[in-house]
């Protein structure tokens, strides 16, 4: 393919470069998809001001996500068996992240571990935490990325069930994938992804095999969700979890208004309003629709971020401009993982900045700390008016 320009053809060359139930996994949503739809598509409803005349030089898209200095407001999201994207995925895409000057968010369901990242990798990560019913493991857990030297917990609160995704049962998603005829019959098409896979010890996921009992691989990912997460998840947990941290902590997977406002109270750093990409609670709003009513809520109390839906430097722009200190992408760099591999993430993260840069300057700004309201056609109020349209 010539050079990919846009996220959209660094999926497509995902598409044929990683196994279909891989591929399905990142790319797919909840049920009838229309909340996962919704993320991306209400983005194009928010419009622009373009100003003209004014002065563009010298622009900075660098500014700070919970204190921390980044070269612009995206971190990588967590995202689960991100080595079966990409052999050594994680790695690489924690590689292409610190080159950029991003945060890399490893997820607890990943297939390289929080000792391999970091040995294999020199800026700190943040580690993202699902809490299971085995608390001892948790407590484990947290002490093995404090070890690491992550620097921040992004604890998520929104999948202690698993939201139905028809694609995933389909497929009969496991990982390491299962030699299956119709399997096999996908891999031979995808040469490049088994060289590679054959040439890495990493198939499993490494946080949990060998540190959790009984667990092997991921043969059903609803069936494995519902036997080790914890359904019982509350605010007493998240104090608990803090205490154990004790360092930079991030709620993920507010949606609400008055989670916004529990999770201001209970002394977390920043929230991520989310709904996991789509791939939760089908039905429910877009993030981008969500995110205004919880910036109202909670104010300065807490440090709001964002993930859903982000397709482009313009989609960052928009969250910025209702309110989001900094936003995750997922599906849009595990396009560029699956494509390419660490350049793929690295090209991945360049269109993104690209977008956003000229964008910020055809709206007459120099500096995204200065992106508010303002960019919007009809500012914070026209903006919830077209979304709600
Ligand atoms: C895990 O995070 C998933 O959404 O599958």
């Amino acid at each position: 393919m010539a050079q990919p320009l846009t996220i959209e053809d660094l999926r497509l060359l995902a598409k044929r470069r990683v196994p279909r139930m891989f591929y399905d996994y990142a790319d797919s949503g909840a049920w009838t998809e229309g909340t996962y739809r919704a993320n991306e598509t209400d983005f194009a409803k928010i419009k622009l001001r373009q100003r003209v005349a004014v002065d563009m030089t010298n622009r900075s898209l660098a500014t700070e996500m919970i204190g921390q200095p980044v070269a612009m407001p995206v971190a990588l999201a967590p995202t689960g068996l991100t080595g079966m994207q990409h052999a050594d995925g994680e790695i690489l895409a924690a590689r292409a992240a610190a080159k950029a000057g991003v945060p890399f968010t490893l997820s607890t369901m990943s297939i390289c571990s929080i000792e391999d990242v970091a040995k294999h990798t020199s800026a700190p990560f943040w580690f993202q935490l699902y809490v299971m019913k085995d608390r001892d493991f948790i407590a484990r857990l947290i002490q093995r990325a404090k070890a690491a030297g992550c620097s921040a917990l992004v604890l998520t609160l929104d999948l202690q069930i698993l939201g139905q995704r028809h694609k995933d049962i389909r497929n009969g998603l496991s990982a390491p994938p299962k030699p299956t005829i119709a399997n096999l019959i996908n891999l031979a098409f995808k040469p490049r992804w088994c060289l590679k896979m054959l040439d890495t010890p990493r198939r499993q996921f490494g946080n949990i095999v060998g540190h959790v009992t009984g667990v092997a691989d991921m043969s059903s990912l609803s069936n494995w969700t519902a036997s080790q997460f914890d359904p019982q998840l509350n605010w007493d947990d998240i104090k608990w979890i803090k205490d154990q941290w004790g360092g930079k902590l991030i709620l993920k997977g507010i949606l609400d208004p008055e989670d916004a406002e529990m999770a201001a109270k209970s002394g977390a750093d920043a929230l991520i309003v989310s709904n996991h990409g789509g791939r939760q609670l089908d039905g429910a709003l877009s993030s981008i629709e969500a995110l205004p009513g919880i910036v109202e809520q909670v104010g300065n109390r807490i440090e709001v971020l964002f993930d859903g839906g982000i397709r482009s430097g313009q989609d960052v722009l928009k969250a910025v401009a209702l309110g989001a200190k900094g936003t995750f992408i997922g599906r849009a760099f595990l396009y560029g993982l699956g494509a390419m591999g660490e350049e793929g993430v690295t090209a991945a993260l360049d269109i993104i900045r690209k977008e956003m840069d000229v964008t910020m300057a055809l709206c007459g700004l120099r500096d995204i700390k200065q992106v508010d309201e303002r960019v919007l056609v009809g500012g914070r109020a026209g903006a919830i008016k077209r979304l709600a349209g």
